[in-house]
């Protein structure tokens, strides 16, 4: 489907985009089922959230209503919204007063395999690490050379996702998704505040574990803990949640805990 930059249909932006020169900007991967962007809320707040701690000035209520114009448009799909911070000169200086861009592209739905969610997916152990930077933890901001770095490091099928640990060696995250371990029946998933995505599905998932009363601690875990887990899953806000039947010599059943939050996430995305 053709791109929107700035409600027009376009297909390029301007070479003086700060989003191309810096990196400077955020994005959200939205699914899209029937013309209704899927998780919204949660989205839009990440977005918001991100606008506020790189003070980016956005028009985000006009955000909101061109993006579920796009959505409606699209029918079923994955929408990548960018906001980019305004068009600048040589420097890193922003102007204060520009506002950002609202760049809207549209794809296909994700064709996984159905394997991934059924059978479990093998992680592949990612050697570039996460570096610790609190001002941008948990934002979705658009620079994301460690992931391209750590998705350049397989390239067969046999692993569908990488586990990215941090510098001191602690769990993250995966490549494009979160990372949750369940032991002795409490979920467990690493805490965002030096690096990594706080994704919108984690979110999803960590209210549904609350409503559902499954206790959950979400803090700083090792591999060892991986090596403890009874179950492990990986998800994210567009394919929902993958078990994770192996990682190097470890291996896991796709168990109960992960499958009622599997159940749960299928049904946020099943609009
Ligand atoms: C690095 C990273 N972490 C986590 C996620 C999961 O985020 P979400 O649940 O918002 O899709 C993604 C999604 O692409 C990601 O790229």
């Amino acid at each position: 489907m053709q791109s929107w930059v700035d409600g027009q249909p376009a297909d390029a932006v301007a070479l003086k985009s700060r989003a191309l020169a810096y990196g400077d900007g955020l994005f959200e991967t939205i699914a899209v089922k029937a013309g209704q962007p899927l998780l919204l809320e949660l989205h839009l707040q990440r977005l918001a959230h991100g606008c506020q701690r790189l003070a980016i000035s956005a028009d985000l209520p006009l955000v909101r209503s061109e993006l579920c114009r796009y959505a409606a448009l699209m029918g079923d799909g994955v929408l990548k919204l960018i906001l980019a911070r305004g068009d600048s000169q040589r420097g890193y200086a922003a102007d204060p007063l520009a506002t950002a861009r609202r760049i809207l592209q549209g794809s296909p739905p994700a064709n996984y395999p159905q394997a991934n969610a059924e059978q479990g997916i093998r992680l592949f152990p990612c050697r570039t690490r996460l570096a610790e930077q609190p001002l941008l933890a948990g934002l979705k901001h658009l620079n994301r050379l460690e992931q391209v770095l750590a998705r350049s490091e397989w390239q067969d099928t046999e692993h569908a996702e990488g586990l990215m640990l941090d510098t001191s060696g602690r769990l993250v995250e995966g490549v494009y998704s979160n990372l949750f371990l369940v032991r002795d029946g409490v979920l467990l998933t690493p805490e965002l505040s030096r690096c990594g995505v706080a994704g919108v599905m984690r979110a999803a998932l960590l209210e549904a574990a609350a409503n559902e009363g499954i206790a959950l601690r979400v803090g700083d875990f090792v591999l060892q803990d991986l090596a403890q887990a009874d179950e492990v899953f990986v998800c994210n806000s567009v394919y929902g949640i993958w078990p994770v039947r192996a990682f190097e010599a470890l291996n896991w059943p796709a168990g109960p805990l992960t499958r009622k939050l599997q159940r749960i996430a299928s049904v946020l995305l099943d609009a």
